[in-house]
């Protein structure tokens, strides 16, 4: 089968079998071309809160597909290959985390979507980085814990002079091995060139950026600007969908060393096999199933994102 056989299928199975795609912007190129919704984890859980199809597949990795279930749980959602997890959603357990709100129990929880559904039960509210500092901002509280990672916690914390924030030594392994001479070498190579980053590199190279945000931050950025050169500091994918969509602009890496192997897990023909496979027993596999419990008490802060976060 081509490449373009399996597009085309895919369409057809999307239509017999009311199936609405969602990838999230790392995904590769043949995924997010025949994707119904893409974008960073904010949009994508708006998105999957408006679905109206049957069947969501969500080419991402596990938290968000568990986000997508919590946010439809009428709908059945599939990953088209689930071992593509997070691997900092699954740095912090909920025995650490209880034992961290019993020593400070008048800090409220702020979680990164980037976290299980079962740490999301004793979290307060969410946040995505595109929406940290708002939400945070817009916290009466003044004390919290934010949770798991320390990159985006810092960088809500000087974002939020006014709030004491605790932090949690986690983080994603993909961005923080972009490094602050990572960034001194490749302005120095591409001295004309913006440098963009995700919230999840380390405070020394965020330091040095001019924008800092989430993945379609970066790529709105870089499409309304009226500059032509780029250093993208995220996963390198972003890079080259960029370079499809702004052919005349160019986009250089702030890192070879920033690629997250969960996300590039899923292929288009997995996406292929499990639309297949969809109204089938072959499906259940790669099913999402949560416990009505489950949803509803991890749902509590992620719905408290989307009203804070909108
Ligand atoms: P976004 O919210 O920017 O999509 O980030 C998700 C993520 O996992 C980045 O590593
Ligand atoms: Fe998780 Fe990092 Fe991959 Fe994002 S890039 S999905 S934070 S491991």
């Amino acid at each position: 089968m081509t490449i373009s056989q399996a597009k085309a299928k895919i369409e057809e199975y999307k239509k017999q079998k009311d199936i609405c795609i969602l990838a999230h912007s790392y995904e590769s190129r043949d995924i997010i071309e025949i994707a119904d919704f893409t974008g960073d984890s904010y949009k994508l859980s708006v998105d999957a809160s408006k679905v109206k199809n049957k069947n969501i597949v969500f080419a991402g990795v596990h938290f968000m597909a568990q986000t997508a279930k919590m946010l439809s749980p009428d709908k059945n959602v599939y990953m088209p290959n689930t071992a593509a997890g997070c691997e900092m959603a699954e740095q912090m357990d909920v025995d650490t985390l209880a034992a961290m709100k019993k020593k400070e129990p008048d800090r409220l929880v702020v979680a990164y979507v980037n976290t299980t559904a079962e740490l999301k039960t004793l979290c307060d509210v969410c946040v995505t980085s595109s929406s940290a500092v708002k939400i945070v901002s817009a916290l009466k509280e003044k004390k919290i814990l934010f949770i798991p990672d320390c990159n985006l916690g810092d960088f809500v914390k000087k974002a939020c002079p006014d709030k004491d924030i605790m932090l949690f030594n986690g983080g994603c392994p993909a961005h923080q091995r972009a490094t602050k001479a990572d960034a001194i070498a490749a302005k120095a190579a591409h001295p004309e060139a913006l440098l963009l980053v995700h919230p999840e590199c380390r405070p020394e190279v965020t330091a040095l950026a001019d924008y800092v945000g989430s993945t379609s931050g970066i790529m709105q950025f870089a499409h309304k600007s009226d500059k032509k050169e780029f250093i993208i500091g995220t996963e390198m994918s972003i890079a080259e969908h960029l370079e499809f969509e702004c052919p005349d602009k160019k986009f250089f890496l702030l890192s070879k060393n920033i690629i997250c192997p969960n996300m590039r897990m899923t292929t288009l023909m997995d996406v292929y096999s499990i639309c297949k496979d969809i109204d089938t027993p072959a499906a259940s596999d790669r099913e999402i199933i949560m416990s009505d419990e489950l949803i509803r008490k991890a749902r509590v802060c992620i719905d408290k994102m989307i009203e804070l976060g909108g």
